[in-house]
């Protein structure tokens, strides 16, 4: 299956024609990681699409030592490691002149009031009319103290014709109670409509693609209900290992860093009803709907319905890798889960009783995220003689990473006198685009931030909404800790009660095929 259509200015449809609105973006954690690899790259990816509005500035804020002269020359030196364009000194000459920092630490107002006159200086010199898009790249457990901090600078306020919007990055607590316990904390000081909780798998082309998928065609709609869908299967399984951040991940598992976020969103976008207009709250309280539609399981079904586990040594790659419990910052008998399976099921009319099965692990066989959704077979099996019963029903398989494609796999009659079937698979694959511009994922999001569209972010009741079905999982294992970890060897599927999970319904996991 080929096709081409027309692509918006970031590849990513129609609709981000016009710049964003003249701002200052101002960063907390400036020296960390997410700012050089994701947030410079992609305003840059920005700037050259022309996406980036003229008057802008941008002031890094963080505890190091650093004088602008400073912070720009380490600027420099994280975008030519990591764009993902080659630079073209001119354009970085002009994005260069933009950069400001701000020495400080989260809890010091004294800082805060200088930040304060700093922002009014450069909003002045730079025309951005006092508009400010506040990202919070620090660590989770600062969050809280910066927005208080910004609250009381006075830097929260917005004024008629001026915008304040504050970016909060993940993970948005650590629990039910400890978010809505930040909610509590950001909304004193913001209102709903100036936060921003990003989720960076919204900002992925196929992620977005979902929802034009369901609701642009109109042959997928009638079968996408318990009548016709057998199952559907959640993955986002990686390669890789904690990679240097052992530390944060010793206290998150792979539930807190990967399932309650990214994977229920893919949840919802999937089992959503359609919204009645694209508007950001249309979308969001369709999708608050489906959270509070799953069905909270039981101590007893947590049991039998959830698989942790933890990875040992391996290989991956062809190359030998280090178990979780050997790697830099964890403990070695460390009872995080590197590894989540589940069962879910959503109670409403369209999906009662279709298991929804969703899973994540680092160090796994392969790096391989997408959606499956299995159909049920058709009532009548004319075709057993020729084995249509040994052959897997028709599959959907929507491929987010590393290959981005739509697959439905169906049967055909194997060319030859008797009657023999074989699956053979209708393929829409994104490279069919042509060349994409290379991208973070983060510019879509970052672009919204400037327009003030919402729709890609967490609202606070649906981020309340999903650590409502996390959390009592969470809780009972912390109550029963694991006595076979380490289960899976690196580079494996996970261990083996994962695939128990689905044999026992007479299933299996679709694995990187
Ligand atoms: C992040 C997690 O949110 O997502 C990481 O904190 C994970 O642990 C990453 O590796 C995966 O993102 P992607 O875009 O590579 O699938």
């Amino acid at each position: 299956m080929t096709g081409h259509a027309g692509n918006g200015a970031m590849g990513t449809g129609a609709g981000l024609e016009r710049p964003g609105d003249p701002c200052t973006i101002l960063i907390f954690g400036a020296m960390g990681d997410l700012t050089k690899r994701k947030l410079l790259p992609s305003l840059y990816n920005l700037r050259c699409h022309g996406l980036l509005p003229k008057d802008f500035a941008i002031v890094g804020f963080a505890r190091r030592d650093l004088d602008h002269a400073r912070f720009r020359a380490e600027m420099t030196a994280a975008i030519r490691q990591f764009a993902t364009r080659p630079v073209d000194d001119q354009i970085w000459a002009d994005f260069e002149a933009r950069i400001y920092y701000a020495k400080g630490d989260f809890g010091d107002a004294a800082a805060f009031a200088k930040l304060g006159h700093d922002l009014e200086e450069i909003a002045l010199r730079h025309h951005t009319g006092g508009n400010l898009l506040a990202y919070l790249a620090s660590p989770p457990d600062t969050f809280a103290t910066v927005v208080r901090q910004l609250g009381a600078a006075g830097l929260a306020k917005q004024g008629p014709g001026r915008w304040v919007r504050v970016v909060v990055e993940k993970p948005f607590g650590r629990d039910l109670e400890s978010a809505l316990g930040l909610n509590t904390e950001i909304r004193g000081v913001l209102h709903e409509n100036q936060i921003f909780r990003i989720d960076h798998y919204l900002g992925k082309e196929t992620v977005q693609n979902l929802l034009v998928f369901r609701f642009a065609n109109g042959i997928f709609e009638p079968i996408w209900n318990r009548r016709y869908i057998d199952h559907v299967q959640i993955t986002v399984a990686e390669d890789l290992g904690v990679e240097g951040r052992g530390a944060f991940y010793e206290a998150a598992g792979v539930v807190r860093d990967i399932i309650q976020n990214h994977i229920f969103q893919l949840l919802c976008l999937i089992a959503m009803e359609p919204p009645s207009t694209l508007s950001a709250e249309a979308v969001r309280n369709e999708k608050v709907k489906v959270l509070e539609a799953v069905r909270l399981p039981s101590a007893e079904e947590i049991l039998q319905q959830t698989v942790r586990g933890q990875y040992g040594d391996g290989f991956v790659g062809g190359a030998k890798v280090p178990a979780y419990r050997a790697e830099a910052n964890v403990s070695p008998a460390s009872k995080t889960e590197t590894y989540a399976a589940m069962k879910l099921f959503i109670e409403n009319w369209r999906f009662s009783g279709v298991p929804f099965y969703l899973r994540s692990g680092k160090r796994l066989a392969e790096r391989d995220t997408g959606i499956s959704i299995q159909f049920r077979r058709p009532p009548l099996l004319l075709f057993r003689e020729a084995g249509v019963d040994r052959i897997d029903p028709n599959r959907l398989d929507i491929r987010i990473q590393p290959e981005e494609a739509i697959r439905i796999s169906m049967k055909a009659k194997l060319p030859g006198p008797t009657i023999r079937l074989e699956n053979v698979k209708l393929e829409f694959s994104y490279k069919d685009f042509g060349e994409q511009s290379p991208a973070t994922g983060y510019e879509r999001l970052l672009y919204d931030c400037m327009t003030g569209d919402s729709t890609l972010f967490h609202r606070a009741d649906i981020v309340e909404a999903a650590w409502r079905i996390a959390t009592p999982i969470l809780d009972l294992w912390a109550s029963l800790p694991p006595r076979d970890f380490p289960n899976y060897a690196a580079g494996s599927w996970g261990p083996a009660a994962a695939d128990e999970l689905l044999a026992k319904d007479g299933r299996r996991w679709v694995n990187g095929e």
